[in-house]
Formats: structure tokens, C-alpha cells, sequence
């Protein structure tokens, strides 16, 4: 007999890594795993239990629910307005109005939320639309939360969607025309403050800034909003896989890129940190984004952690999916529906995605 025995237990001993962790998403054998007592060939046959539905559904380790599910929409002026946005067949920005119709929808499929974004009429050196009390994305959120209490209405918390050069934060005077970390701290702080004011449910700042997160927390702690939670974009790798997402919501840099400040996606032990670091600073949820190419982080993050983690599949990731299957070469909703289980299989406990409606349906379909 073999005796083939796998340790999973986490290098820093942390206790989550031990004990084990979630009791799903393959995380029931963190610990000590032993495949000792496994027969051989031909007394065990791995088969055996994929013979029926009814067997397979049995012995299923990952679920996917449309509960699981966060739906990213764009806000923008005006009414009745639905314009299309070319790389991502599906998505719009749209009107306050349309959103909720967008996002009664949504929850009608079961999903459990929308992540808001806005598209700003104007735009400044200051982000001065991120954070005014009736920006785009806190009208909207106000209207969603009269029209559909019940939704969970999260917030995107950055300031490149309202900056006139399109970077994260304000820039700094120094030659370098680098985004200066400390000083865009009190107007992300801000921002995550008047979307608590005007009603989200949760703040997600997606900015990479050092300290955002306990800054947010401070300011939200100081004006009542001690019950309002941050999901930290924790790990956010500098992506190729956004392009997409920079057309829908106007947010491409005017110059240089992003990568002095989101992450080197060479780097796994640094996201680790930037996860524990965000923790420390009070960050209730944590995000992995992109999650597709980044599954093997998504998976560190869980099992070193144990937190609640979400992974952010991209406008690229969303794309691709739909340009193939336009085209006939892949099945759409087999593989939408197969990247999904396998985003939960790494370690999300949920996933915002651009087909979270539409992947509600197919599940309620099965
Ligand atoms: C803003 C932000 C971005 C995304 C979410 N929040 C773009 C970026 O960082 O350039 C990307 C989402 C997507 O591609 O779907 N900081
Ligand atoms: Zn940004």
C-alpha cells in the first residue's frame, strides 16, 4: 500500500493554516491530508462515483451560487441612457435609472450585489467628482438603496475614473510625475466616506495606495459608519487584462502606467503581504484581482489567511470569454460557468464578474 502523505500546513504556522479552513472550496483537508488508507487499482475506482448526476452532485466539493455573485456596473449622467461599451458585449454605462433596472435584474437572478463605478461629467487634477455628495456614484447608490433595499450596493473607492490625467491618486510635484501615496490618502478617505453617506453597503478601495485601508477605516469609524465594511482590493496586479474595463469606465492613464503602484504580477510573497498588511489596517474583506491568472495567488491567500476573500474576474477575462464564443469557438456559458467553479476551487468565497447575471440564470437553469 502506499503511503503517500501530503502536508498543508501554512509556512508561517499562522493558526487558520492549521486548523483548517473553509468548509468549502476544498479547504476541508487543510492539515494533515493522508491518502494512505486509498486502495489501488482495481479495488478503487476513482470512477465509480461519476456515474450518475445524482452520484457527482453528491460528492461535489466546490459550489457556485448566484449568491456568490457581485455584478460591476458604470454609472453615469443623464436618463434612459444605455451606451454600449464595444470590448465587453453586455455591458453599458448607464443612466441611475437604468442601473437599478440593470440591477433589479441582477437580483431577480439571485445575485447578491452590484459594485458601482462612475463615469464623472467632468473631470479634475483633484477627483473632486469622486467625493462630492451628489457624484454620480453616490446618487446612484442612493437611488438603488430606495428602489432595492435588499441588494448589497459596494462601491469602487478610487480616484482615476474623476482625475484629468487618469491615475489613481493626485500627482506629485516632484519631477518624477509619480502618484504621491500620502497625500492622496485624505481624498481616497474621503471618497470611501460620502459612498457610506449616501448609502453602500460595503467600500472597495481598488487604488494600491500604502495605508488607504486604515485611513478609510479611521474616517468612516470618526463620522458613525462603524458597521460599514472595506473589501480591500488587496493584491491588484498591474494588468494587461484591464483594457477593456479603461474604455467602460474613461479611466486609461494620460501618461505612464500603473505599475508604481499596482503590483509586479511576478510577485506572490508581496501579495501576501499587501493581504496581511490590509488585514492589520482593518480591512474586513480582501480581493485577488485579476483572478484568472492569478488562481495560484487567490488559493495563498485563503489558505494563509483564512479571511473572507473575493476574487475580481476582469474586463479582459470577461472579453475573451465573449469574443470566442461569438466566434463559436467555445462554448460561453460551459466555459463562463467552468472559470467561475474554478475561482471558488482556488479559494474565493465570492467573485465579482460582468456575467454574474447571466451566470445566475445558467444556474438556476442547471
Ligand atoms: C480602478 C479600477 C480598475 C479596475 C477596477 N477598479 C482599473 C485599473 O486599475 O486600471 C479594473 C476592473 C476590470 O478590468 O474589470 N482603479
Ligand atoms: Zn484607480
Amino acid at each position: 500500500m502506499r503511503l503517500l502523505t501530503v502536508l498543508i500546513c501554512s509556512r508561517r504556522g499562522n493558526a487558520m493554516g492549521r486548523k483548517g479552513v473553509a468548509a468549502d472550496a476544498g479547504f476541508r483537508y487543510a492539515g494533515v491530508m493522508s491518502f494512505a488508507a486509498l486502495g489501488q487499482f482495481p479495488q478503487y475506482r476513482p470512477r465509480r462515483l461519476r456515474q450518475s448526476p445524482a452520484l457527482r452532485r453528491l460528492v461535489r466539493e466546490t459550489s457556485l451560487r448566484a449568491g456568490q455573485l457581485v455584478l460591476p456596473l458604470f454609472a453615469r449622467a443623464g436618463r434612459k441612457v444605455r451606451v454600449p461599451v464595444a470590448s465587453m458585449p453586455g455591458v453599458f454605462q448607464l443612466s441611475p435609472d437604468e442601473v437599478v433596472r440593470e440591477a433589479a435584474a441582477a437580483q431577480a437572478a439571485g445575485v447578491a450585489g452590484v459594485i458601482l463605478f462612475g463615469i464623472p461629467e467632468r473631470k479634475d487634477e483633484k477627483a473632486s467628482g469622486a467625493y462630492a455628495a451628489n457624484g454620480i456614484v453616490q446618487q446612484t447608490a442612493r437611488l438603488l438603496k430606495r428602489g432595492l433595499p435588499e441588494l448589497l450596493v459596494l462601491t469602487d473607492v478610487c480616484l482615476c475614473e474623476y482625475m484629468s490625467h487618469g491615475h489613481c491618486g493626485i500627482i506629485g510635484r516632484n519631477k518624477s510625475r509619480g502618484v504621491d501615496n500620502d497625500a492622496t490618502l485624505a481624498l481616497l478617505a474621503r471618497t470611501a466616506l460620502s459612498h457610506a453617506e449616501a448609502g453602500a453597503d460595503v467600500v472597495a478601495p481598488s487604488d494600491m495606495m500604502d495605508g488607504r485601508v486604515a485611513a478609510i477605516r479611521q474616517a468612516l469609524d470618526r463620522h458613525g459608519f462603524s458597521e460599514t465594511p472595506i473589501l480591500s482590493y488587496a493584491a491588484k496586479f498591474a494588468s494587461a487584462y484591464y483594457g477593456p474595463f479603461r474604455e467602460a469606465a474613461e479611466s486609461a492613464p494620460k501618461f505612464g502606467d500603473r505599475r508604481a503602484y499596482q503590483m509586479d504580477g511576478a510577485n506572490a510573497l508581496e501579495a501576501l503581504r499587501e493581504v496581511a498588511l490590509d488585514i492589520q489596517e482593518g480591512a474586513d474583506m480582501v480581493m485577488v484581482k485579476p483572478a484568472l491568472a492569478y488562481l495560484d495567488i487567490l488559493r495563498r491567500v485563503k489558505m494563509e489567511f483564512g479571511h473572507p476573500t473575493a476574487a475580481y474576474a476582469v474586463s479582459g477575462e470577461y472579453a475573451m470569454i465573449k469574443a470566442a464564443g461569438a466566434k463559436g469557438w467555445i462554448d460561453e456559458r460551459a466555459v463562463t460557468l467552468e472559470t467561475l467553479l474554478a475561482m471558488r476551487r482556488a479559494g474565493a468565497d465570492f467573485i465579482i464578474t460582468y456575467s454574474a447575471t447571466e451566470a445566475a440564470r445558467w444556474l438556476k437553469e442547471g
